[in-house]
Formats: C-alpha cells, structure tokens, sequence
C-alpha cells in the first residue's frame, strides 16, 4: 500500500517535471506592493500620485466603525494628501451582484474616478466588481470567466486586512448571484490592482474565527497550485515557503492574535500562495468551496478548509 503510494508519487512527479520542462507561461504581479507595519500612512501620497481625485472607498460597516481601524488610517491619509473621498459599507460577505450594484450608483452619484477597496476578499472583489461593471457593462454574470474583460477599469488600490485570498494582487473576482445562490468568477489581468498594502498592523484585531479560517483558505492556496498541471518553478517555490510560513505562524497567529511576527508572516504567506495561484490556478478544493460558500453564505476559509479534508 505505502509501495504503491511512493509509486504513484513519483510517478506524478516524473509527470509534472516532463510538463514543466517545455512550458511557456506569463507571470502576473500587481505593479506594486507596500508591505509592513505603518504602510498605510503612504496610501494619500499615492491616490494622489496616481491623479486619483476623489476616490470610492470599497468596505464593510463594520470595519468603517473600528477607531483607528483600517478604515479610519486610509481616509486620514487620504486627508491629510488633499484627495477627496466617499465611503460605500454595503459589501456584504461573499459580495453579491446587488452589492455591486449599489456601489456603482455611489461612485456615480459621487462624481468618483477611482476605487480603494479595504478589507478582506470580500471588499476586493466586490471594488473590483463595481469597477468590471462600470466600464464593461452592466450585467456582470456575462462576463463571468477568463480574460472577458475589454476594457481597463478605474484606477484600483486595494488595502488588505485579511492573512487569506490574495485578492489584493490577484485577477480574480469572486461574485454571489444572489438569485440562484451561485458564485461566479471574472478572471482578467485587468482585474489586479494598480497598488496593494499588506500592513499586519491592520490585521492585529481580526477576529480568532475569521484568522483561522482565512489562514486555511491560503493554506489550500498554496497547496493546489503546487499540484496544477499549470505550475511552473516560480510558483512551485512560492508554494512551498507558503506552506511553511503557515505550518508555524497560524496556529501562533491564532492563539494570540497581537502576535505581530505571526501576523507578519501570515500575510508573507498568503502573498506567495496568491502569486502562485494567480499564476498555476487552483483545483476542485476551490471549485467545490465557492459552490458551497454560494449556496449557504458560508464562510469562504472554513469551505475550503472542510473540503480539503474530505474524502
Ligand atoms: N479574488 C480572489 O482572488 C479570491 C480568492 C479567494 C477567495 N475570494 C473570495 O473572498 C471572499 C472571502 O474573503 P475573506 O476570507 O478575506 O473574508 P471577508 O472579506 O468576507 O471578511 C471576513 C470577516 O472578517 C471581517 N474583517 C476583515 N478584516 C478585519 C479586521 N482587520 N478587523 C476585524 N474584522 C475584520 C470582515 O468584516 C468580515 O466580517 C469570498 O467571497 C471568497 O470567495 C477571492
Ligand atoms: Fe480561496
């Protein structure tokens, strides 16, 4: 049996090494990425070098109530730079089409000309969703899949307080179409933001829940793209700190979550397995947890986390 299974090891290896030696490929990275604690003081001098006039704050009600939350540091910056804003709260968990709906009327109603998203997935993808059908029509569920996008969208930083999907420097938007309960993906380069910030500071007094089950959703993210058939060496070594960083740092960042070097090396981790997965793609884990998420408004973390042990 344990024969057997070193075989068929190998033999997958063999497989994936033959693959990989006569590979093309392209590798997407946002254009940059501030990284550490107190980055966020520099997100108004780059609004304002990127001629972002007024701006669409992308988040979540709760996040925006936080004293000196992620939230409140971005419009301080972005106050202290001279660079107009409006605040939209209606991203809801697993953003749905209406959530992107509404934030395009503000950004309309406002007379904004560019988006900063704040928080976790949730608030990237639902900018990103805002941004997709601002300038690519109205009915996003036609744009669902890869590369649909035919034109750029409005200038796009992305702050980032979850330690999980890498939507902060991925292509992806993940929709919930609220009618049939489904989720949806838009794939495109054009999806990546222009500037991310991953500043552990901001994710300090994320709560116990929701750390361990975004740290699973980028534990499965650095898992599947190290055995997709689109890996290449780049993405196979990513995956592989990835998967160590979070071996040690989770269940540390869990236990104690004003651990900055495990927050630090948490969103160290989640960076990596979001370029690899930008890049060699995820498998049926994902492809499972987004339908599970959909149907009963789960979790995205704890989805993957159930799926990827189960047999
Ligand atoms: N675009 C991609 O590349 C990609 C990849 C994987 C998953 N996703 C999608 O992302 C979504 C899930 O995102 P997520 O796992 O980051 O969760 P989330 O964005 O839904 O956030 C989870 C909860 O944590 C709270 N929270 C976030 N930051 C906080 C902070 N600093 N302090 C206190 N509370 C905080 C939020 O308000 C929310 O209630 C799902 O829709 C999933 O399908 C997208
Ligand atoms: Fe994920």
């Amino acid at each position: 049996m344990l024969f057997t299974m070193f075989h068929n090891v190998s033999a997958y290896k063999q497989s994936k090494e033959a693959i990989a030696m006569n590979r093309q490929f392209d590798f997407l990275m946002p254009s940059v990425n501030f990284f550490g604690p107190g980055v966020i003081e520099k997100i108004g001098d780059r609004a304002k070098m990127l001629g972002m006039h007024k701006v669409l704050v992308v988040t979540q009600d709760n996040l925006a109530a936080i004293d000196n939350g992620p939230v409140k540091q971005t419009l301080a910056s972005l106050e202290k730079a001279g660079v107009d804003y409006a605040v939209f709260t209606g991203v809801e968990p697993n953003p749905k089409i209406r959530n992107i709906k509404a934030g395009k009327k503000m950004y309309e109603d406002e007379g904004c000309d560019s988006i900063i998203t704040v928080g976790g997935g949730s608030a990237h993808d639902c900018g990103k969703g805002i941004g997709i059908i601002l300038t690519n029509g109205d009915d996003i569920t036609k744009l669902a899949g890869i590369e649909t996008l035919k034109n750029p969208l409005p200038p796009l930083m992305a702050v980032n307080t979850t330690a999980g999907t890498g939507s902060e420097l991925t292509r992806h938007a993940v929709i919930t179409n609220e009618k049939d309960h489904l989720k949806f993906v838009v794939v495109s380069w054009r999806n990546i933001p222009l500037v991310s910030f991953n500043d552990p500071m901001l994710m300090l007094d994320v709560p116990q829940s929701v750390t361990a089950a975004t740290g699973c959703d980028a534990f499965v993210q650095a898992i599947e793209p190290y055995v997709s058939v689109d890996h290449n060496p780049i993405t196979d070594s990513q995956c592989k700190e990835a998967i160590q960083l979070i071996q040690t740092a989770l269940p540390e960042a869990v236990a104690n979550g004003h651990n900055i070097e495990a927050r630090t090396k948490m969103v160290e981790a989640e960076m990596l397995a979001g370029m690899a997965f930008n890049n060699a793609n995820l498998g049926y884990v994902h492809a499972m947890a987004h339908q599970l998420g959909g149907q009963y408004d789960a979790p995205h973390g704890v989805c993957c986390a159930l799926l990827l042990t189960t047999r």
